[in-house]
C-alpha cells in the first residue's frame, strides 16, 4: 500500500508524535524525559491523534509506541494526579473521563487494527492502552510492572478489568499483590502480549505485523475484531445472532464485495488459496 498524497496535516507533535509509513502510523507517547508518563495534556492531545487517525487514509494500521526507552511509566503522578487532585470535582472528571475516552473507550474498539509496541519501561496506567491495542508486541528487555501496590494505591482506572482481560487469576493477583516487575519474555508466556523479541528487532517485528493486517480487507478486519471484542461478553446464543447480523452489516459496508471476490479468485479463477494468505483486493 503506498500513501496516499494529501495535504493534511499531521496529528500531534508535541506529547505524542505520528509518523506515517507506507499505510502504518507509528504513535509514540512523546515526553522521554518523564518515561512517557501520561498527563492530563497528553491525554487531551491523545484523544485528538486517535480522533484524527480514524478518518486519515494514511494510517491503516496504528502502532502504540514509546519514546526513548519507555513505554510509558504509567499515569504522571505529578501532572495527572497531583495536578488535578486540587480541582474543581467536575473539572477533574473531565480529565478523567478524557483518558478513559482515548485509553479504552476509544482505542479498544477502534476501527483500524492496533498494534501495541513495548519497547521498554511499561508500568501502572500504561497496562490499559496495552491491552486496548488489538495485538501486542514486546521487546524481551522491556520491563513491565503493576506497581501500584508499592506507594499506597489499587491498579484503578481501568487497569485490574484490563489485566483480568488477558492474564489469568494467578498471575493477575501475583503481579497485583507484590508489584514485581517481570520482562516481555514471561508477558509473552502470560498472554499480555503476543509475542517478546531482542529489542534490535522489535520495530521490523512490529512493521511485518502491520504489513499483514494492511493486505486483508478493512472492513472485514473491523468487523471481525469488534465482533470479538463483544462476543466475549454474551452466551451462545445471543453471540450467534450477533455474528450473523454482523455479517450482514459487512456485506452491506464492504463495497468492494470481497466475499464474493474471494470466491471468484478461489473458486473460478484458481489464483488463490484462502488457507494460505489474503485474496487480492482490488
Ligand atoms: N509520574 C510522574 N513522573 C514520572 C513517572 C510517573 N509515573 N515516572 C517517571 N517520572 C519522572 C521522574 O520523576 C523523573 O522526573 P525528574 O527528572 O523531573 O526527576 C523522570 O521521569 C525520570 O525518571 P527516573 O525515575 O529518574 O528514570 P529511571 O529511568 O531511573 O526509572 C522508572 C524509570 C520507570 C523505573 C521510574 O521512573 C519509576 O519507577 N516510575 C514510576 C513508575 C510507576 O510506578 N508508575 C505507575 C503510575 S500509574
Amino acid at each position: 500500500m503506498s500513501t496516499p498524497s494529501t495535504d493534511k496535516p499531521v496529528p500531534g507533535g508535541k506529547n505524542v508524535l505520528v509518523e506515517f509509513e507506507d499505510g502504518i502510523a507509528w504513535v509514540s507517547l512523546n515526553r522521554p524525559e518523564k518515561r512517557n508518563a501520561m498527563s492530563a495534556e497528553l491525554a487531551y492531545e491523545m484523544l485528538a491523534v486517535l480522533e484524527a487517525l480514524e478518518i486519515d487514509d494514511r494510517a491503516g494500521v496504528l502502532v502504540l509506541t514509546g519514546t526513548g526507552d519507555a513505554f510509558s511509566a504509567g499515569m504522571d503522578l505529578k501532572d495527572y494526579f497531583r495536578a488535578t487532585d486540587g480541582l474543581p470535582v467536575l473539572e477533574r472528571l473531565k480529565v478523567y473521563r478524557t483518558n478513559a475516552l482515548w485509553q479504552w473507550r476509544l482505542l479498544a474498539p477502534y476501527p483500524k487494527p492496533t498494534i501495541a509496541m513495548v519497547n521498554g519501561w511499561c508500568f501502572g496506567g500504561a497496562f490499559t492502552p496495552l491491552i486496548s491495542c488489538d495485538l501486542a508486541i514486546a521487546a524481551e528487555e522491556a520491563t513491565f510492572g503493576l506497581s501500584e501496590i508499592n506507594w499506597g494505591i489499587i491498579p484503578a482506572g481501568i487497569v485490574t478489568k484490563a489485566v483480568e482481560q488477558v492474564m489469568n487469576q494467578r498471575d493477575c493477583l501475583y503481579y497485583i499483590m507484590t508489584g514485581e516487575t517481570f520482562d516481555g519474555k514471561r508477558a509473552k508466556e502470560m498472554g499480555l502480549v503476543n509475542d517478546a523479541v531482542p529489542k534490535d528487532q522489535l520495530r521490523e517485528r512490529t512493521r511485518k505485523l502491520a504489513r499483514t493486517l494492511l493486505e486483508k480487507n478493512p472492513v472485514v478486519l473491523r468487523a471481525a475484531k469488534q465482533a470479538y471484542k463483544h462476543v466475549r461478553h454474551m452466551n451462545w446464543e445471543q453471540s450467534a445472532d450477533y455474528l450473523a447480523s454482523k455479517m450482514d452489516q459487512v456485506s452491506v459496508q464492504d463495497r468492494s464485495d470481497g466475499r464474493s471476490e474471494g470466491m471468484k479468485q478461489f473458486l473460478d479463477d484458481k489464483t488463490f488459496k484462502p488457507g494460505l494468505g489474503a485474496y487480492k483486493k482490488s
